[in-house]
């Protein structure tokens, strides 16, 4: 299949680029470099859709966002152009599209003990947050798909910040590892997730798919199991209730993975998920 993948240089997009192209004719946009990016492109820039017109690719996954909640915050009107209006421009495309959501889209306060599941009405605290849940809507009414997440990993292009690497370069630099324990999810890899993108589109699965690990846990379990992968035996963490802080994030987001499964995806592990990471993240550094 002839896919295109908008945020083609991210974290995940890079993954996933790198997980298709074994097996599809993969297009990457991203405004910077990496080895699948085929066209450098700011996905604001009127220049898109011409561009998707003559790659006419089958499906367009959007894993392309504004991920940082503080500049959501401050750009309101980037990320509200970003996350709604980019998606309402790509769904009147031709292309399948698969959007990437999150698991963010919930308020955290009283959630299912199974987790939330695709019906249940969100209440997102951010801005981040409400636009992603607000691009979700034309993608949905055009018969798209949303694939609601939390994921981890690191950018396999260059140097990043994502939660793996700042966990990394804390051990490396033998500092004090601060773990939240009122923070509960069930993320899965970016490898993980490539997977299950690469199965909805080859299912033509549509409509709104949680996509999460089978365990719930807290970010303090996340950090504990990591650093028994990158350096155990490492004592110096603290386990926590999270600070209030400036933008407010949900405490509990865990998604109801049934409808996956019944959907045939393949059911997540955590300790395998992190395992990998791990062992590539070390490879590379
Ligand atoms: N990371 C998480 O914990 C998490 C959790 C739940 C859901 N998600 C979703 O998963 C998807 C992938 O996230 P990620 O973690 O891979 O994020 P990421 O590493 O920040 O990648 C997002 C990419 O979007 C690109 N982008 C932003 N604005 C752009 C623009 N105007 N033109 C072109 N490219 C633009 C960025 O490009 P530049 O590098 O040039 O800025 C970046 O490479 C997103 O939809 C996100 O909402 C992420």
């Amino acid at each position: 299949m002839k896919v295109v993948v908008l945020g083609a240089a991210g974290m995940l997009g890079s993954a996933l680029c790198k997980h298709m192209a074994q097996r599809h004719d993969v297009i990457g946009i991203a405004r910077q470099n990496g080895p699948y990016v085929s066209h450098h492109c700011d996905l604001l820039d009127p220049d898109l859709n011409p561009l998707l017109d003559k790659i006419g690719a089958d499906v367009c996954v959007n894993a392309a966002a504004l991920t940082n909640l503080q500049t959501c915050h401050r750009q309101v009107d980037k990320a509200y152009k970003l996350h709604i209006s980019l998606s309402a421009l790509l769904a009147q495309r031709n292309e399948r599209q698969i959007y990437i959501s999150t698991d963010s889209v919930f308020d955290g306060f009283s959630p299912p003990s199974n987790g939330y599941s695709e019906t249940c009405a969100p209440s997102p605290l951010n801005v981040y947050a409400l636009t992603k849940l607000m691009g979700e809507a034309p993608v949905l009414n055009n018969d798209g798909v949303v694939l609601r997440t939390n994921i981890y990993g690191f950018n396999l292009t260059r140097p990043g910040n994502s939660l793996f690497e700042w966990i990394a370069d804390t051990l490396a630099k033998g500092k004090p590892l601060i773990g939240y324990q009122d923070m509960i999810f069930n993320p899965v890899s970016i490898f993980q997730l490539s997977d299950a993108i690469e199965i909805v589109m080859m299912k033509d699965l549509r409509g709104r798919i949680n996509i999460g690990c089978e365990e719930q846990l807290s970010k303090a379990d996340f950090l504990l199991k990591t650093i028994a992968h990158l350096r155990p035996g490492y004592v110096d963490v603290s386990i926590v209730d999270a600070p209030e802080g400036e933008i407010i994030r949900p405490k509990s987001t865990v998604l109801d993975t049934r409808y996956a499964k019944t959907l045939g995806l393949p059911t997540m592990d955590i300790d395998e998920g992190i395992a990998q990471v791990a062992t590539l993240l070390k490879g590379v550094s």
